[in-house]
């Protein structure tokens, strides 16, 4: 949720802001502006994506070589340019980026009004700004600690960036709740919301801790201090991310690229954990914590969105291979419902971001009960990553696409090795089936590539039903999640209503809805079940829905009934979600794309929601 970025050193700051906005602008695109600092403070903002930005500064004067710029998902205020970032502070002297939200904005506006004081927009940033230059005017103190006052007196997350005309060589930059990387360059530093503006330039970041403030001074020095002004060591981690994996290689879109990474991203998330020859399946992350794990009364995953379907999954897998009870909850409705924790739960909390606002909360929430807590994580050093006891990342590389794609296949796969080797080691998997899974475990990465080359069917299929107005998506057991996930991959980025169910609780509701009109894709691999899904079909054909069904290659029965059937490769059951899933994002990309959609970047989306 909003990115921000901000450049201190001897180089033209403009253009490495505006390239940092760019990287980040998956994060929020509504809006987004820059301040300079040369002599003067100048500010440039403008409603829409970081090219508007560009746009309106084309015969502006963007010399300077400090400046902080922001690119927005709005929270307070709708997205246009008086509520895009930075904001002033009353003199024009100060201004500040701001991501998170200010809970307690409105008293200390009420506040800031009585004593006179004007806003331009309806943001809780402009609160802020204009709080520090009261202080700093009224206190009589100097910025760094009219900042300290400041943040102090907020209640909310916050990461910001300050940059003040008095100031001309330095820049001060805070987090709580959202986070904020700190790039040291030659002679430079960077601040922004993730690493990726950074990389660039340096390997060298600094992760800054809630309540904490930075001092950027030009001549290089880095201070920081906590909020209440305790002096706090910089550590200093080395980025492992590569540049080439923050383009799009070729693909038209990053969501496409990311579609076909994922026979390397899952061989990726694999990768030293598994050993099929030598019967082993380790996650090194998480190894001071297998007995937690096996002595385990019951799990609890909790996630969002796409995380949190990858975490229906893991239920399946968990309760199948190591007979623990498992409990898949929202972290928005876990933090806020007084729910019962012991401390012999062990909590797996899932993300692509690891910056997911509800998640760490709920993960705080669980810590202070005395449960142990495994992090599943994409993104290096994030703060989930860092919040948890232990984890296992899962390898996937950079995700740009808002709509997970990779990230997820690459949750499942490590959801998979983690069941296995818990049950493994607790004796609830026979050795047989053990060595059949990994095995099979090993072949995925070469089954999707196959599935991959469906994609021109696929396409086909995406044409003729492109117009629809709504989708039904079915699946049952391990196939029930990957419905979820297909019909939430197509809402998000082609706008179209989709249901993902049950596929036997149809007749329970959503059955009403069929009619000629209607496309229902049913995910029909199940081995077990595969009966009754075949009854749910006749189900649907009784009322002339279109049948659209992924089955496993060979199958006879699914193909009398439907419209159009999509063949995968056979793989175990436990197993289907990872190869399922792909068609099901295919065909969502596809249609999205027929429709005109921006697929990287869907209305009202961001990547990473950072605020509740
Ligand atoms: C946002 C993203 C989704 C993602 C969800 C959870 O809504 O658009 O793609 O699944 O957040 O994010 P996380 O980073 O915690 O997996």
């Amino acid at each position: 949720m909003c990115g921000i970025v901000a450049y201190i050193g001897p180089k033209e700051a403009y253009p490495i802001l505006i390239k940092g906005l760019h990287r980040l602008e998956y994060r929020g695109y509504d809006s987004a502006g820059v301040a300079l600092l040369n002599g003067n403070l100048r500010l440039y903002k403008a409603q829409g994506k970081v090219s508007e930005l560009e746009n309106l500064v084309s015969d502006k004067d963007i010399s300077g070589n400090i400046g902080i710029a922001h690119t927005r998902w709005a929270t307070h205020g709708e997205p246009n340019d008086i509520n895009a970032h930075p904001h002033f502070s009353p003199s024009k002297k100060l201004a500040i980026i701001h991501n998170g939200i200010i809970e307690n904005y409105s008293t200390l506006k009420s506040e800031l009004i009585n004593r006179g004081y004007v806003f331009d927009s309806n943001t809780d940033t402009e609160v802020l700004i204009h709080l520090i230059e009261d202080i700093q005017i009224n206190e009589n103190v100097n910025l760094v600690e009219a900042v300290q006052i400041a943040l102090n007196q907020v209640i909310g997350a916050y990461a910001i960036v300050v940059i003040s005309q008095d100031y001309p060589d330095m820049l001060i930059a805070a987090k709580k709740g959202s986070p904020l990387v700190i790039g040291i360059g030659e002679g430079e530093f960077l601040v922004a919301s993730d690493a990726t503006p950074i990389i660039d330039y340096t390997k060298n970041v600094v992760y800054l801790d809630d309540e904490e403030i930075a001092i950027l001074n030009r001549n290089c020095e880095l201070k920081i201090k906590t909020i209440k002004n305790k002096d706090k060591t910089p550590y200093v981690h080395k980025l492992e991310m590569q540049l080439n994996t923050l383009e799009k290689g070729g693909f038209e879109h990053f969501m496409l690229k990311e579609i076909y990474e994922q026979p390397r991203s899952i061989k990726d998330s694999m990768r030293g954990r598994l050993n099929a020859q030598k019967g082993i399946v380790s996650l090194g992350g998480i190894i001071d914590y297998e007995m937690k794990l096996i002595n385990a009364k019951r799990i609890i995953i909790i996630a969002c969105g796409t995380s949190w379907h990858a975490g229906l999954v893991g239920e399946y897998l968990f309760e199948d291979l190591t007979r623990i009870p498992v409990e898949v909850e929202y972290a928005s409705e876990f933090r806020y419902r007084n729910p019962v924790i012991y401390e012999d739960d062990v909590v797996i909390a899932i993300s692509q971001s690891g910056e997911t606002a509800d998640t760490l909360a709920a993960i705080e929430l669980a810590k202070s009960k005395g449960a142990t807590i495994i992090g599943i994580c994409n993104v290096v050093g994030s703060s989930i990553a860092r919040a948890t006891h232990a984890g296992s990342y899962t390898h996937a590389g950079p995700e740009i696409g808002v709509a997970s794609t990779k990230a997820f296949t690459a949750q499942v796969t490590i959801l998979t090795l983690m069941a296995l080797s818990i049950g493994s080691k607790k004796g609830t998997i026979s050795t047989s089936k053990f060595y059949q899974l990994i095995n099979e475990i090993e072949n995925i990465p070469e089954k999707v590539e196959k599935t991959l080359k469906l994609s021109e069917k696929i396409k086909a299929i995406a044409y003729e039903f492109k117009d629809a107005r709504n989708f039904l998506y079915l699946g049952r057991g391990y196939n029930f999640p990957v419905a979820l996930e297909g019909a939430l991959k197509l809402k998000e980025i082609s706008y179209i209503h989709a249901e993902g169910y049950p596929a036997a609780e149809m007749k329970h509701g959503p059955i009403a809805l069929i009619d000629n009109e209607m496309p229902v894709v049913v995910v029909a691999t199940n081995k077990g079940t595969y009966e009754k899904v075949l009854s749910n079909i006749e189900e649907v054909r009784a009322r002339k829905g279109k049948i659209i069904a992924i089955v496993t290659e060979g199958d006879v029965e699914v193909k009398k009934l439907a419209d159009y059937v999509i063949e995968i490769p056979e793989t175990q059951e436990m197993l289907v979600p990872i190869l399922a899933t792909i068609p099901l994002q295919l065909l969502s990309y596809y249609i999205a794309v027929m429709r005109g959609c921006n697929v990287d970047m869907p209305r009202n989306l961001a990547k990473s929601v950072t605020v509740e």
